[in-house]
């Protein structure tokens, strides 16, 4: 671990929570360099929904590579962009009567979400953007500017203008709507809320705690921004590409945003993002948001391997709600379980969230955790929530293990 003590940045983040060298993974495995094996159950934050070194995947890839496909191309076209493009509309797209134009921008989240907001504010000519508590969208300073977590928003290089925060879905407990809110302040001339843009909302806020919004919440932020004018972005970074259960995790609910932000999973683990846009909403002038490396052509072999893999039918949707079910029944009964812990357990298709409110008992159990075999985040603005993560291709068997290991590492952590 040397090496990155002296060398590295202090930013250094997740290697301090999981303090060892990972050499091998497979599947939803992770193996370190002396050999011992972990359950993940954090999946490269979102980005390994098909697993690590997944066949299908990397087999693709290999055949590209050897048969000297083009790595790199700028936005120019190449065969493995029509490629993506061709899957993406018939796997995706078409079977959702959805008409989205598909834009790519830098392969990185927020790079994505930067180019929502940018897009935003030039069709609509407005400024403002409204953003939701425990929102999480990337840290470049657009993005930044619409994440609420203190921890990221230091005022010294935080761009505060131009954002107004808004209650998410069950901020104010369960029996108050916040959208009766948001509506009165945007239909109030003196509320001091600017019409915005736009509107940029996760429907099941991963890094924000695992808050999940309702359906009907959902429907009816919709119409408020259909009754003001405002867009709608979906930002499907972290739980679409099938961690809700269906591609999109909007589709339940029934909407049709204005623009989706989608990124880590797409690129079936490599980096790439796309940002999806209705038509109408496409008055770019051609080069008018650019950028090197919006043309990873591997990550587009890599992500049609993987549509066409597993997005051809309903199957692999069925599969991640089965096993949802499982990991949801299972997580009430630890819960129950330990009731001194007074646990919370909330989520929808392979996200979950067990919150532990007691101040840093969630982040002992993610360190017993790890000592055991498993690979567990956290989230929430303390930290207060152990985030459930698997690759969506996870055998159930070792979705059962994992969650052994984290009733283990309570029972440890509450005996500690
Ligand atoms: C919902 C959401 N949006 C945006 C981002 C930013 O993505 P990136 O870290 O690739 O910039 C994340 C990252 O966790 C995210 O969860």
């Amino acid at each position: 671990m040397q090496i990155f003590e002296q060398v590295e940045s202090q930013v250094r983040s997740y290697i301090r929570a999981f303090p060892t060298v990972f050499e091998k993974s497979k599947g939803a495995m992770l193996y370190d360099e002396q050999g011992k094996a972990y359950i993940d159950f954090f999946a490269g934050a979102g980005t390994l929904n098909y697993g690590h070194n997944n066949e299908a995947i990397t087999t693709a890839m290999i055949n590209y590579l050897q048969n000297d496909g083009v790595v790199h191309a700028l936005d120019m076209g190449t065969t493995a962009k029509k490629r993506f493009l061709e899957t993406f509309t018939n796997t995706v797209l078409t079977p959702r009567n959805l008409t989205y134009k598909i834009q790519f921008t830098g392969p990185t989240g927020t790079n994505c979400v930067e180019t929502a907001l940018k897009l935003a504010r030039r069709v609509k000519g407005r400024s403002n953007i409204i953003s939701f508590t425990n929102g999480f969208h990337g840290l470049t300073m657009g993005s930044t500017a619409i994440t609420g977590n203190k921890h990221y928003r230091h005022e010294s290089y935080v761009n505060r203008s131009n954002v107004s925060f808004m209650p998410y879905d069950g901020y104010l407990g369960p029996n108050v709507n916040t959208i009766d809110y948001l509506r009165k302040a945007l239909s109030d001339n003196s509320s001091g809320l600017d019409i915005p843009a736009a509107v940029i909302v996760e429907t099941i806020q991963a890094e924000g705690g695992v808050n999940v919004a309702g359906f009907e919440w959902l429907r009816q932020l919709e119409q408020v921004c259909r009754d003001f004018d405002i867009l709608l972005i979906i930002d499907d970074i972290q739980v679409g590409n099938g961690r809700s259960g269906d591609f999109f995790s909007f589709e339940a609910a029934g909407i049709s945003p204005d623009m989706v932000t989608l990124s880590k999973s797409i690129g079936g683990g490599l980096p790439m993002a796309i940002l999806l846009l209705k038509p109408e909403l496409d008055e770019w002038k051609p080069g008018e948001h650019t950028g090197t490396f919006r043309g990873n052509n591997l990550a587009f072999v890599a992500s049609a391997a993987a549509l066409s893999t597993y997005w051809q039918d309903d199957a692999f949707s069925q599969s991640i709600k089965r096993k949802s079910a499982v990991l949801k029944e299972e997580l009430e009964k630890t819960a129950q379980e330990f009731p001194t812990l007074k646990a919370n357990v909330r989520g929808r298709g392979l996200i979950y969230g067990l919150e532990i409110p007691a101040q840093g008992f969630a982040k002992k159990v993610s360190q017993n955790a790890f000592k055991r075999g498993l690979v567990i985040e956290l989230a929430g603005a303390r930290g207060q929530v152990v985030k459930f993560l698997p690759p969506l291709t996870i055998e159930e068997e070792t979705l059962h293990r994992g969650i052994e290991i984290v009733n283990e590492a309570i029972a440890a952590s509450a005996g500690s």
